[in-house]
């Protein structure tokens, strides 16, 4: 049985990083052996994200990303390390033997469900042009083009079409399995497509009025789940480099008409909240986030529960809620991109405005201190916003959006502040860290601790040296934190899916993965991500000491420390005469070291 991380090199060894990223940037220019492209993770018009596609990594030069095969999938998809080994394992064939029968089974399910969705698309196309005219009549009256259509998989579901779904060769049980119910019948379908691009399931709109729900959808199976699919994100997705904007909405038909009048960052929640999942979809490649709901009740409560999401994670957003209640569909029918981003300028609101002006609309007009409580409350739910300026912004758009004293919504969140924020580390590599170069004996206690991307079995030397105080730096420690972290779960997982293996003589020789202690730490702690970055992925023309020649460094100056002590404590001792020999002694002791480390210095230690 292959190990986790075997498995990992396997497919990193089939995967192209170079296909990854060709789905979500627009071009790709070959220099020398590499490729670059306008990243994917921030805005810019000229090319620094760098692709090396011989040795599967990527590095943006402007926004200091960077990673490999898997960490690209987790970014750009927004899920996590292990879903992004099952997708790019399944992608190039490599079967997981980490994936339990369970896991096998819904992975066959998965394929096989695409299969029945895709020939029930080819049905529901076909019928469109026959018995669906009137609805091809209708959604032309209503604006779409036959080039939107196609696009996005619109058809005509006829009333039959179990018996024609059963007639181009799927069981019953397919058919049911990919989530069709018989409702479907007699309506417009609007295929559903996953972030990845792959059909999951449909949409079903009543043709005209009646009194059944205007849409049923695909039942929930598990590729099919509102709360983690945005309609429309495997398109938006290749604008999203580019703009680092994604504009969400409610609809089908909404995101379909924004496409085609060229808003490409156009996305929709199809109806739901937006929840944590879909957070996690646009983190990391849509800095700006937009809502345009409908101006009715509804699209306005569905906006407050989609900014309070947002704030959750510590994030702002802007709300439009477009005049006269219309929808983006009938309001894109009739308005230019042009006139939307005017629309945008003039009318969006921020998060805190929003929020504010919503609780202001429901407060009753008399109520003693009901400002002061609006104030309170939206400040709040602004306090997961990390960065500390625009905190201190949001405080004064509060107290002005209240219209209550600033000093004093300051004075509140003071308080706030203090009693609910963990300290943060205090290590201060400064800006992005990439050109400050860290002080000598700090750089070796990150190397050290570093030492266990390489080799596990170097936890307890290292924990010797924290124990003897050699390694005593705030980051540092923080580090090793982290890193034990990572190592722990490993254990209990080998010993549940291998229990009949022999207990592993070469623990001592496993590797953490550099990229995911990264990954971990931009978590936990941003701050020292690039201290941390620097030992584990330094430039190329920068030379890093190696564990050993850290390790031994340390030592020394703990040794140096220990002398220059004792040197000290000698000289303070009364009566120093007869410790003239004994400082003699230390001195020259000093200076032999000295020399040692000038030597060490000038040729690189031996490995050993
Ligand atoms: P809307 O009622 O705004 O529909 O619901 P729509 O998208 O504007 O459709 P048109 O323009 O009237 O044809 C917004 C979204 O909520 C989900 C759908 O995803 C819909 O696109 N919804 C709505 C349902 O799932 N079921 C419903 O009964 C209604
Ligand atoms: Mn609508």
């Amino acid at each position: 049985m292959r190990d986790r991380s075997a498995e990992k090199l396997l497919v990193k060894e089939r995967v192209a990083l170079e296909d990854l990223v060709r789905e979500v940037v627009s071009e790709m220019t070959p220099r020398g052996g590499d490729l670059w492209a306008c990243c994917p993770f921030h805005a810019e018009d000229t090319p620094s994200f760098h692709v090396r596609p011989a040795l599967g990594v990527y590095k943006c030069f402007g926004c200091g990303e960077s990673g490999d095969v898997f960490s690209f999938v987790q970014k750009t998809r927004g899920i996590g390390f292990r879903e992004a080994l099952q997708f790019l394992a399944e992608r190039v064939g490599v079967q997981l033997s980490s994936l339990t029968p369970e896991d096998l089974r819904k992975q066959a399910d998965a394929r096989q469900q695409r299969e029945v969705l895709s020939t029930a698309l080819d049905v529901f196309r076909k019928a469109m042009g026959k018995v669906g005219r009137p609805a091809l009549d209708y959604l032309y009256e209503r604006g779409f083009t036959r080039e939107t259509l196609l696009a996005w998989d619109v058809g005509f579901i006829p009333d039959d079409f179990l018996a024609r779904l059963r007639d181009a060769g799927l069981s019953s049980s397919q058919i049911e399995g990919a989530g069709f119910t018989r409702l479907f019948g007699g309506r417009i379908g609007f295929g559903i497509r996953d972030g990845n691009g792959a059909l999951v399931g449909f949409g079903a709109r009543r043709l005209g009025d009646g009194d059944t729900p205007k849409y049923v959808n695909t039942r929930e199976t598990p590729a099919f789940n509102k709360r983690n699919l945005l309609y429309g994100m495997s398109k938006a997705s290749l604008s999203l480099g580019k703009t680092r904007r994604l504009v969400v909405m409610e609809g089908y038909t909404d995101v379909m008409m924004a496409h085609q009048r060229g808003l490409s960052e156009a996305v929709a929640t199809m109806g739901t909240s937006f929840t944590n999942e879909h957070m996690a979809l646009a983190r990391g490649r849509a800095g700006n986030l937009i809502f345009v709901f409908d101006g009715d009740e509804a699209g306005q409560r569905a906006a407050e529960r989609a900014v309070d999401m947002v704030l959750e994670d510590g994030r702002e957003c802007r709300v439009l809620l477009l005049p006269d209640e219309v929808d983006p569909c009938e309001w894109f029918s009739v308005h230019t991109t042009e006139e939307f981003e005017q629309q945008l300028e003039a009318d969006a609101l921020g998060t805190v405005a929003f929020l504010a002006r919503r609780e202001l609309q429901r407060l009753d007009a008399g109520q003693p201190g009901g400002r002061e409580t609006v104030a309170r409350d939206v400040l709040t739910k602004a306090g997961k916003i990390r960065d500390s300026v625009r905190r201190e912004a949001l405080v004064a758009e509060i107290a002005r959006e209240c219209g209550v004293d600033r000093n004093e919504l300051r004075r509140v969140a003071r308080a706030g502040a203090a009693s609910s924020r963990a300290p943060v580390a205090d290590v201060d590599f400064g800006g992005g860290g990439r050109r400050v170069p860290l002080k000598a004996h700090v750089r070796s206690q990150f190397v050290a601790v570093a030492g266990l991307a390489t080799e596990v079995g170097r936890l307890q030397e290292i924990e010797a040296l924290v124990a003897d105080g050699v390694i005593a730096h705030a980051g540092a420690l923080r580090l090793l934190e982290v890193g034990r972290a990572l190592l722990e779960p490993t254990v209990p997982e080998a010993a549940a899916t291998e229990p009949t293996e022999a207990p592993q003589e070469s623990t001592g020789a496993a590797r953490l993965d550099g990229i995911e202690w990264l990954a971990a730490l931009a978590e936990t702690d941003p701050a020292l991500r690039p201290a941390l970055e620097k030992v584990l992925l330094p430039p190329p023309d920068v030379v890093m000491p190696s564990y050993e020649e850290a390790v031994s460094h340390l030592r020394r100056e703990q040794e140096d420390q220990r002398l220059k002590q004792s040197r000290r404590d000698a000289l303070a001792r009364p009566g120093l005469a007869h410790d003239t020999e004994a400082l003699q002694r230390i001195d020259s002791e000093l200076r032999a070291r000295a020399a040692v480390d000038h030597s060490l210095q000038a040729a690189p230690a031996p490995e050993n």
